[in-house]
């Protein structure tokens, strides 16, 4: 499988939304990754329902939902009529996991569970058969722009052990602080899918940078 290039949109110029979501659909990216942040579970706030419900209108590819949110079972039903074909929630505001992971594929969509970097994979290992998408965050979640988290390479690694000794086929997303500085040895690890929200957006060329990064991790 090649790695896949999900740009987060968190990073994008909000106020030309629809011009940075038609650079993604033009370019090498395969994801649009989508951060929902409630001001709870984290100490900030991006967007809502309304405007996924706008991405959702321009977005030709897979749309990745990360919520960032405190009992994120009220919404399962809505997201999922929003277009979100990947729903991650965290380990950390879920109390029963396994339901939740259930009713997020009963609604149509894969299952994806995010931990904080202070969370560890082998809290999975009970679960791991029933996940689609583990987000190992390299970031302590709630903004972009922050620098990676060098011990993301070790989790990769255990998690990655984890899924092949358990026979899964959950794939490895890493989320936070990714460049071309990290992106390779990430892939090395074992990791899946790479987000990028301000690598890409912030670079001068974000249509170049995705391709760069592309070819860096599937050459
Ligand atoms: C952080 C978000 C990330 C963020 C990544 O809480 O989950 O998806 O947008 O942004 P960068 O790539 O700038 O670290
Ligand atoms: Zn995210």
């Amino acid at each position: 499988m090649s790695i896949k290039i999900a740009p987060s949109i968190l990073a994008a110029d909000f106020a030309n939304l629809q011009r940075d979501i038609e650079m993604v659909n033009q370019s090498d990216a395969d994801w649009f990754h989508i951060d929902i942040m409630d001001g709870v579970f984290v100490p900030n706030i991006s967007f809502g329902m309304p405007v996924l419900e706008a991405i959702s209108k321009h977005a030709k590819k897979t749309i990745d939902v990360h919520l960032m949110i405190v009992d994120p079972d009220r919404y399962i039903k809505t997201f999922a009529d929003l277009g979100s074909n990947i729903l991650t929630v965290h380990y950390e505001a879920c109390t029963h996991l396994h339901r939740t992971l259930q009713a997020i594929k009963a609604e149509g969509m894969k299952a994806g569970v995010a931990l904080n970097p202070h969370t560890s994979v082998t809290l999975l290992e009970d679960t791991i058969k029933d996940i689609d998408l583990v987000c190992l965050m390299s970031v302590n979640p709630g903004f972009g722009g922050q620098s990676f988290i060098e011990n993301t390479y070790k989790k990769v690694k255990q998690l990655k052990e984890i899924i092949n000794r358990n026979g899964a086929s959950t794939i490895i997303e890493i989320d936070g602080g990714v460049t071309d500085k990290n992106a390779k040895q990430l892939v090395d690890a074992g990791a899946d899918v790479l987000v990028a929200g301000s690598f890409v957006f912030r670079s001068e060329n974000p249509l170049k940078t995705i391709a760069t990064l592309n070819s860096q991790v599937n050459s």
